[in-house]
């Protein structure tokens, strides 16, 4: 496992975007995982400068996601595909059909995204963050190290986290139930790159890194793959 630690999150952004754009002009045919949430916005800020600056091209790059609420329809400003079109793709030149999410309303249904994705040749690289009870994706603790991409169940500590961050603090706005790529969807993926940034980070971070490896911290996990970059803040890290 490769752990870089860097100063704050404008560092960590650089990186994770450096290591992205270096996978595609390897091939530009890559095939990418993509995350939401707080943590990629400023990664896919450097992506959108990098292509507008005619550094890197997404034209024949595909992106699966790892997940989406249920229930939220593509308009919504908290689905995932509004925000992977609002802070990604509507900026760069990707083919818009060739972004996947795992929704089931007018996407990939989720029992055939594992299918899809293997059709396509697998994940070459998998952008992950991490939740604060070390849920990847949303796969959240007690989830099998087996899964598949499927409909899953929020933790309560999930929907209180992201009511504060992107729902005003309203619990009743935040779906209970989601679409997830699962534990084993993603360690499918040829690379992986884990980012995570602040203070909140800093005890799931020590427990990917020192707890044992099980269900209880799913980003444990990840210590059984060969090829894991994670780029941690000093907050982020701070325990390690
Ligand atoms: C969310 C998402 C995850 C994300 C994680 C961390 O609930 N489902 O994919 O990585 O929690 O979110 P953030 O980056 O906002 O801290």
């Amino acid at each position: 496992m490769n752990i870089i630690k860097l100063a704050n999150e404008v560092e960590v952004a650089k990186k994770a975007a450096e290591i992205i754009e270096e996978e595609v002009k390897q091939n530009r045919n890559a095939v990418l995982g993509l995350a939401t949430g707080s943590s990629p916005i400023l990664t896919y800020q450097n992506l959108i400068k990098a292509f507008k600056a005619n550094e890197v091209s997404f034209s024949d790059v595909k992106t699966f996601n790892l997940d989406e609420y249920e229930g939220l329809q593509p308009t919504h400003p908290q689905s995932y595909r509004y925000f992977m079109n609002d802070q990604l793709f509507n900026h760069i030149d990707i083919k818009i059909e060739n972004t996947y999410v795992p929704e089931g309303i007018n996407n990939v249904r989720p029992e055939s995204y594992d299918e899809l994705i293997k059709e396509n040749g697998g994940i070459d690289l998998q952008l992950l963050g991490l939740g604060v009870n070390g849920h990847v994706g949303f796969n959240e603790p007690g989830t099998s190290f087996e899964s598949l991409t499927s409909e899953v169940d929020l933790a309560q500590e999930t929907i209180e986290v992201n009511a504060k961050k992107f729902f005003n603090g309203d619990l009743s706005e935040v779906p209970t139930k989601a679409y997830s790529m699962g534990l084993k969807s993603i360690m499918n993926a040829k690379k992986i790159l884990l980012i995570a940034t602040g203070e909140s980070k800093a005890e799931a971070i020590n427990a990917l890194l020192n707890a044992t490896i099980s269900e209880d911290w799913p980003c444990t996990i990840l210590r059984n793959h060969k090829d894991v970059t994670i780029i941690v803040d000093s907050e982020a890290g701070k325990l390690i």
